[in-house]
């Protein structure tokens, strides 16, 4: 699974074979410019659903439910999990929390909408987390994650991304669980991983997370084409009639000359 949040990440997303898109809260801060994902909107997250899926023929779309959008009651959650499908046209949402969050995973399920589960070090609670942090390293955080998993499996969860979770742990989930776990930051024995698309490209310019491997410096590539681009411009070497389009001659004389007709009767 990889992020897509416009119709280029989604295009070269599918077209590269990758079989699910998450259009993900991460957009707050790779395309937003926010420092957390918690001003995401569910407005927002629709938006770009809306164009993932109008791009995509083959990939499984799921949707983030952003910061507050399904806390407050199990009727917001379902009208708001009802939008991401119905609005933005995604196959599925994906929704952080564990065992207090089970519930309403539930009952998303039983109105028949597929739910992708998040544990681990999930971003929206990253305040109350302190940071960053691996999750699981110790006695009581490892139990606790997996009853989450256990919990968020019996609730109807079809996947379970696993954030931040020390790769053992993770492992031990992954073979527990009947469902796939989806590692992100989490070592390599879950089910699948999922990464953010600006991390594998290099593309986010202030920031590159241990968890991810650059790919591709396409930050820095994109900044030198377009330097050059300034440049070429300045100098008068970009454009050149190579990119230019031509007119008939005789239509240009005959503008010509009533510019010169124009010039003559002045
Ligand atoms: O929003 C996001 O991109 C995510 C992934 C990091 C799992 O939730």
């Amino acid at each position: 699974m990889l992020t897509a949040y416009d119709a280029t990440s989604a295009y070269l997303g599918e077209a590269s074979g990758v079989p699910m898109l998450l259009v993900g809260d991460s957009l707050g801060m790779v395309i937003q410019g926010h420092d957390s994902t918690l001003p995401v909107k569910l407005e927002h997250i629709i938006y770009h659903t809306q164009i993932v899926t109008r791009v995509t023929k083959h990939a499984m779309i799921v949707a983030d439910m952003p910061f507050m959008t399904y806390n407050a009651s199990l009727e917001q959650a379902m009208t708001n999990a009802g939008r991401l499908m119905q609005e933005g046209g995604a196959n599925a949402v994906k929704l952080e929390g564990g065992e207090w969050i089970a519930p309403t995973i539930r009952q998303i399920v039983q109105a028949g909408i597929p739910v992708m589960a998040h544990i681990g070090l999930t971003p929206q609670s990253v305040y109350q987390f302190g940071g960053f942090r691996v999750q699981g390293r110790e006695v009581e955080s490892a139990r606790h994650l997996l009853r989450d998993a256990a919990a968020v499996q019996d609730a109807g969860a079809f996947a379970v991304v696993l954030e931040l979770v020390a790769a053992p742990l993770a492992q031990m989930i992954t073979e527990r669980l009947d469902i796939p776990t989806i590692g992100i930051g989490s070592g390599p024995h879950c089910a699948g991983q999922v990464q953010v698309f600006h991390d594998l490209l290099g593309l986010f310019p202030t920031f590159g997370p241990r968890h991810a491997r650059q790919y591709t410096d396409a930050g820095a590539a994109v900044q030198a084409a377009l330097t050059q681009y300034v440049e070429d411009v300045k100098t008068g070497r970009f454009p050149t009639m190579e990119q230019a389009f031509g007119m008939n001659e005789d239509i240009l004389a005959a503008v010509r000359a009533d510019g010169a007709e124009d010039h003559a009767d002045r």
